[in-house]
């Protein structure tokens, strides 16, 4: 196994906003995330306020600037509400950090403690696409409620089912997909999980071409898309003109019961993609027998695929800001290890009919 930053696992997703208080009610009452701990000025923290929240092993951090100085206040200018960092935990942060700038990663943060009363921990980083960065987190006596500088403040949400995060898309501009797939095996030693060209994803009127990378335990899956040329603007040229560049475009939360997670998430106002209603039609002769009632299915809007290996259910919602940028899938598999190849054409013609609805196709 080729792990040579010694990566254990996605520690959590960073995401800068306007307003980090109102972003964290949001994911605990649309998505079912409990707050764990926060950081702000009641804590001596006068830069940012963040707060942490979690639902199973999924891990996010909602940070806002306090001055319109702070880098994230810049970031937020240029890209809206968006993922800053998609944090990693290692075994050695100072051995990672220094094998990524061997391998060629861009450094973004030296190597260093961060320390509270609660102990240790040691924290660098390194650039991806765009202005996302990777940090590199390991422990070194840290035994505080999330992060050194993070006070416990607990809120529970109303659990909502998400097991953790499945995978996290990365959108590039064009011609670039090939050079961070390139910089996640040079890098990070992973390896090109699946492809698909425009012939997998193409409607009649745009494109996207993809290539997953994955670490070779597969737990940490980095899929990477660009923009195919098409009669119209690919979905992710909408993206990357909206977001002012590359980022992340959807976060996969694993679930353990999509039924029961897209009831509860619908019921708490959450938006998501429709196909249509033909989709349902033709699912039994496409994927063969499943579990679960295909009129639930149906009533829900949760996409089915079988591959050799099993199938996998999965459903997309709508952006979650203003501009059409960042966005979530939930995902339960059954076998399946894909990514729902045979649901691309009735879901990207879905997310067109919105484009045009946006003025954007
Ligand atoms: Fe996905």
């Amino acid at each position: 196994m080729e792990n040579p930053l010694k990566l254990k696992r996605i520690h959590h997703v960073e995401f800068w906003v306007g307003n980090a208080r109102q972003s964290a009610y949001f994911y605990r009452q649309g998505f079912g995330f409990s707050q764990v701990a926060y950081s702000g000025l009641e804590t001596g923290q006068r830069q940012r306020a963040s707060y942490a929240l979690s639902q199973g092993k999924a891990n996010f951090i909602l940070t806002t600037p306090m001055t319109p100085d702070d880098l994230a206040a810049d970031h937020i200018r240029k890209h809206g509400d968006g993922v800053r960092d998609i944090a990693l935990e290692v075994e050695d942060a100072d051995q990672a950090f220094a094998e990524a700038v061997r391998r060629g990663a861009q450094a973004a943060e030296e190597p260093h403690d961060v320390r509270d009363e609660h102990g240790a921990i040691r924290r660098a980083a390194v650039h991806t696409y765009g202005d996302t960065i990777h940090s590199l987190i390991s422990y070194k006596d840290y035994e505080g409620p999330f992060l050194p500088g993070f006070v416990a403040a607990p809120l529970a949400g109303d659990d909502c089912g998400i097991l953790r995060v499945d995978h996290i898309v990365g959108n590039v501009e064009l011609g670039k997909m090939q050079y961070w797939a390139d910089y996640y095996t040079r890098v990070f030693g992973f390896h090109r999980y699946i492809t698909f060209d425009d012939k997998d994803i193409s409607t009649e009127y745009s494109a996207l071409m993809s290539i997953v990378m994955s670490d070779d335990s597969h737990s940490v899956k980095f899929p990477i898309n660009e923009p195919a040329a098409a009669r119209n603007k690919s979905q992710i040229q909408e993206y990357i003109e909206a977001y002012g560049g590359a980022g992340a475009q959807h976060i996969a939360l694993q679930c353990k019961d999509v039924l029961y997670t897209v009831r509860k998430l619908q019921r708490n106002g959450l938006d998501f993609l429709r196909v249509p209603d033909a989709y349902y039609d033709a699912l039994p002769s496409r994927v063969g027998p499943v579990e679960e009632s295909l009129a639930e299915l149906r009533s829900l809007g949760i996409l089915v695929d079988r591959d050799e290996e099993g199938y996998l259910l999965q459903i997309f919602s709508k952006p979650v800001e203003d501009r059409p940028t960042v966005f979530f899938e939930v995902i339960q598999r059954k076998g399946s290890r894909g990514f729902g190849k045979g649901n691309f054409k009735a879901l990207f013609e879905s997310i067109e009919m919105e484009q045009a609805r946006r003025g954007n196709l």
